[in-house]
C-alpha cells in the first residue's frame, strides 16, 4: 500500500479507523463512496445531509469537504425512524444520539465545519440556501417522507450535482420512492452503488435511449432488493432466524447480517 496516498486527506483511509469506531449503519465501502462524492464538491459549494444519527456519515462528508464548502446536517434527533426497525418512540435514545453527534463531530475535528439543523427535513428548506452540490439522503425511510426528500431536496441540487441515497434497494419505503421519483425521471442518472448506498448524478442525457437505459439499470437492482427483503424477513422472526442460521451453517457460510 502507498502510505503517502493513504495518509492524504484526498483519501478516505486517513479517517476510516475513527469513522469505523462510531455507531451507525455505514459500511467502509459506503464511507469511501461518500468521501469521494464530498471531495469532488466544488468550492465554494454546499453539501446537505438528511439523517445524521450520531454523526458517522457527517464526519465523513465534513472531513472530505474542501475549504469553502458549507456542510448542513439535518436531523431532528426526535426518536423516530432512528435505525433498522426503530420507527417510533425512541425519544430517550434520541437525546443521547444528539449528545453523541456533537461529541463525534468534535472528536473528528469537524465541529466547526458543520451546521446542524435540528429539524425534520421538510421543515428545514428555508434554512439552507441554493444551490446544493452534494445531497446525502438517509433520514425518514417510509415512502411518503422518503419520496418528498428525493423530490423536494433533489430538485434543489445544481445541474451536474450528486445525490446519494442510503437503504436504496433495501428499505421498502426508500425503494418505492426511488421507483416512483427517479426510475422514470428525466434528471437523475444512476451511477453505481456500494451495498445499499446508491449514487445518482443530475446529468441524465435528454434522449429516449438514455432514459430507457437509465430505467433499465435501476430495474436491474430489483433482484438485490428482493434478496434483502427475504433476509430481513428471515432475521425478524426468532424461528425463521434460527432456520437461516442453520441453513447458513450447513452451507459453511456466516449468517447474513441485517442488510444495509
Ligand atoms: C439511519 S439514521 C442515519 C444514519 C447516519 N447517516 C449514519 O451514517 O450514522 C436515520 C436518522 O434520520 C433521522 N430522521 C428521521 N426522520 C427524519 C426526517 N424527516 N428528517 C431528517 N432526519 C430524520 C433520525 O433521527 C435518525 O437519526
Amino acid at each position: 500500500m502507498n502510505l503517502e496516498n493513504s495518509a492524504s486527506p484526498d483519501n478516505y483511509s486517513h479517517i476510516a479507523s475513527f469513522v469505523e469506531s462510531l455507531e451507525g449503519w455505514m459500511t467502509p465501502a459506503q464511507g469511501a463512496r461518500l468521501f469521494g462524492a464530498a471531495r469532488t464538491c466544488p468550492s465554494p459549494g454546499r453539501i446537505v445531509e438528511i439523517g445524521s444519527f450520531r454523526g458517522k456519515s457527517t464526519v465523513v462528508l465534513a472531513s472530505a469537504a474542501r475549504p469553502g464548502v458549507e456542510i448542513f446536517a439535518i436531523d431532528p434527533h426526535a426518536g423516530n425512524d432512528r435505525g433498522p426497525e426503530e420507527w417510533d418512540g425512541f425519544a430517550d435514545q434520541a437525546s443521547e444520539d444528539h449528545e453523541c453527534f456533537l461529541a463525534n463531530l468534535a472528536g473528528g475535528g469537524v465541529a466547526d465545519r458543520v451546521r446542524h439543523l435540528r429539524a425534520f427535513s421538510d421543515a428545514a428548506h428555508a434554512d439552507v440556501p441554493d444551490p446544493i452540490n452534494v445531497l446525502y439522503v438517509d433520514g425518514a425511510h417510509s415512502f411518503g417522507p422518503a419520496r418528498a426528500d428525493l423530490r423536494d431536496w433533489g430538485s434543489r441540487v445544481a445541474p451536474g450535482g450528486t445525490m446519494l441515497i442510503h437503504d436504496s434497494f433495501s428499505s421498502v419505503g426508500v425503494t418505492l420512492a426511488i421507483l416512483r421519483e427517479l426510475l422514470p425521471g428525466r434528471r437523475w442518472r444512476y451511477v453505481a452503488r456500494s451495498g445499499s448506498l446508491t449514487e445518482y448524478r443530475a446529468d441524465l442525457a435528454n434522449s429516449p435511449v438514455a432514459r430507457l437505459r437509465n430505467a433499465g439499470i435501476q430495474a436491474a437492482q430489483l433482484p438485490y432488493f428482493v434478496k434483502n427483503l427475504v433476509i430481513k424477513v428471515l432475521l425478524s422472526g426468532s424461528m425463521s432466524r434460527r432456520l437461516l442460521e442453520r441453513v447458513s451453517q450447513a452451507a459453511g457460510r456466516p449468517t447474513p447480517p441485517w442488510p444495509y
